[in-house]
């Protein structure tokens, strides 16, 4: 399974699917793209031999029009999977069209509770005693898609942000991956009776 990563930032959740599942279990990472020319994480696809490119809405008549050079660009490169990777941009509703169901994105939170950006931080300052990360398929919404997968972190005493996000990042990592491996061995189906139920066959 082909598959295409679009990332805005640092890029660890795009380094862990390098690191762990690039060139394994049927998955090749073939494109990396950003919406952010010098984001750091088109330097770790780069150094792994990744074409990557930057797709600044500045270079596009708007943000529609970048989505769907984006969207050639991946499909061009025959990605067949699409992983968002800490890609801090909603995608326009003409891009998910183009793979439809075959859209992934990671959130640092329990949805649907603290969608959005922020996230941590709304829920350090809620109060929560349990944390956690999803993975959920993208829809027009925000952070509002069919959840495949989430894990829960007890941080009953948390007060600060970047350490939760901290204690976070590493379930980001092993379920990011997860998801990514289930999805190309065909382990991840919808329930045509109920399409927001993703079966997962572990
Ligand atoms: C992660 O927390 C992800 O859940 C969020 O943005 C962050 C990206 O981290 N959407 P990285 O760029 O993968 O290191």
């Amino acid at each position: 399974m082909n598959v295409g990563v679009l990332a805005s930032g640092e890029g660890s959740n795009l380094q862990a699917i390098l690191d762990r599942v690039h060139g394994r279990a049927g998955v090749a990472v073939v494109a990396a793209g950003s919406d952010k020319p010098g984001a750091r994480a088109l330097e770790r696809a780069e150094a792994a031999g990744i074409p990557v490119r930057a797709f600044p809405v500045a270079e596009h008549a708007d943000r529609r029009a970048r989505d769907l050079a984006m969207g050639d660009w991946l499909a061009a490169a025959g990605v067949e999977l699409v992983v968002l990777a800490g890609y801090m941009q909603l995608v326009d509703p003409a891009f998910l069209a183009r793979f439809p169901q075959r859209v992934v994105n990671v959130h640092p939170a329990l949805l649907p509770a603290f969608p959005g950006i922020g996230s941590v931080e709304q829920a350090v300052a809620y109060g929560v005693k349990v944390f956690g990360v999803t993975v959920h398929f993208v829809d027009e919404g925000v952070d509002s898609g069919p959840i495949i997968a989430q894990r829960a972190l007890d941080l009953p005493d948390a007060t600060d942000a970047d350490a939760v996000r901290a204690a976070l990042r590493p379930i980001e990592h092993d379920l990011l991956c997860d998801v990514v491996r289930l999805v190309a061995r065909g382990a991840v189906t919808f329930d045509p009776a109920n399409p927001r139920h993703v079966a997962v066959q572990r």
